[in-house]
């Protein structure tokens, strides 16, 4: 039997690699979405260090980039009564879980993962971390008896790969784990970067959720334009995110073909987004311990709640005598 739910709320998990300054893909794909469903759901939020291992070896850009993900969540105003804030190497139970998926699963069902093929498309020796990334993505969710997981398009395999993974473990051994979904925010889809392509920290085409003034401009005047309409398509997307779609119509209306103007208008709107956001990241930035041992309630919350799943999955197996 699945494990009873605390609080009978439905659970929802989600996780960022802390790779780089939050940006606003991360913000409109998983941020907000997960911020409207506190209320409702008991919510995991997790800093997932040990997946950013595969791709960011250098231990302080490490350090620094959980501590931003960190600030992003509390200057975003999550409510740390109902929702834990935790990372993911705080749990050790993430990666015994993973080991016990990869020992049921199969080369084959990991080659077929979309990351996977990319990695090697870029002909780059893979590493095995990289390989296996949807086996320690499956122990992140289905450790917290997860429902729901917001997640941007890019992740959905991923989630889905939990679910089957879980199905596996299901017939082999016996029932444990809740069967996850992912939560796709149909209406914002993928964030595009500055120059047309996905946002994204791999591609440096980023606008950090805390960017200065000077820092938006410099990235929203240099953005890629198409030239064959008289809108800037780019432009009005990441506009989209922040004004209804009747003011900006009427904008984009009365500024055919001027980009210069379009551009500084959302470089505007920009900032009145960002400035309260970014006042409220250095005020917790400037207490540095407290943020940490915000980080170690949540870890050791977080075990707690992942220990009920791993001796009902230790028993399972067959490692408890
Ligand atoms: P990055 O591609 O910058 O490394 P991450 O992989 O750390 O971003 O993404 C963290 C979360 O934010 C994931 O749930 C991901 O789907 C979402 N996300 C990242 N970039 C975008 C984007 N451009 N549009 C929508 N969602 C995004
Ligand atoms: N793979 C996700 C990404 O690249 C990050 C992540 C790790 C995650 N574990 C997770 C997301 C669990 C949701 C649930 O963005």
């Amino acid at each position: 039997m699945p494990l009873m739910k605390q609080g009978g709320n439905k659970i929802l998990l989600s996780g960022v690699k802390p790779t780089g300054k939050p940006h606003l893909g991360n913000y409109f794909g998983m941020m907000a979405p997960v911020m409207s469903l506190e209320k409702t759901h008991d919510s995991f939020l997790m800093i997932a260090d040990y997946h950013a291992l595969t791709t960011h070896q250098n231990k302080e850009e490490l350090k620094e980039g959980i501590f931003e993900v960190a600030l992003a969540y509390l200057s975003l105003g999550i409510d740390l009564e109902k929702t834990t804030l935790f990372k993911q190497s705080d749990v050790p139970e993430h990666t015994e879980l993973a080991w016990i998926f990869d020992c049921i699963t199969t080369m084959p069902y990991l080659m077929r993962a979309h990351a996977f093929k990319d990695a090697e498309a870029k002909n780059k020796e893979i590493s095995v971390g990289t390989f296996n990334y949807p086996m320690l993505m499956a122990a992140d969710i289905l450790l917290y008896q997860t429902n729901m997981v917001p997640v941007g398009g890019d992740q959905k395999q991923h989630v889905e790969y939990a679910k089957n993974t879980a199905e596996k473990f299901h017939r082999l051994f016996g029932q444990v784990f809740s069967l996850p979904e992912a939560r796709i925010l149909s209406h914002v889809g993928i964030v595009l970067g500055t120059d047309g392509r996905k946002m994204s920290k791999s591609y440096g085409n980023t606008i950090s959720l805390f960017a200065s003034k000077e820092e938006i401009g410099r990235a929203v005047m240099g953005m890629v334009t198409d030239s064959s309409g008289d809108r800037p398509e780019n432009v009005y997307a990441l506009h989209a995110l922040l004004k209804p779609k009747e003011t900006l119509e009427k904008l984009y209306g009365e500024n055919k073909g001027n980009y210069k103007a379009l551009k500084e208008a959302l470089v505007e709107d920009l900032e009145s987004f960002i400035a309260p956001l970014r006042e409220k990241r250095e005020a917790f930035a400037s207490d540095r311990s407290k943020v940490l041992e915000t980080l170690k309630e949540g870890g050791a919350r977080a075990r707690e709640k992942a220990n009920e799943t791993m001796k009902t999955v230790r028993d399972l197996i067959g490692v408890n005598l």
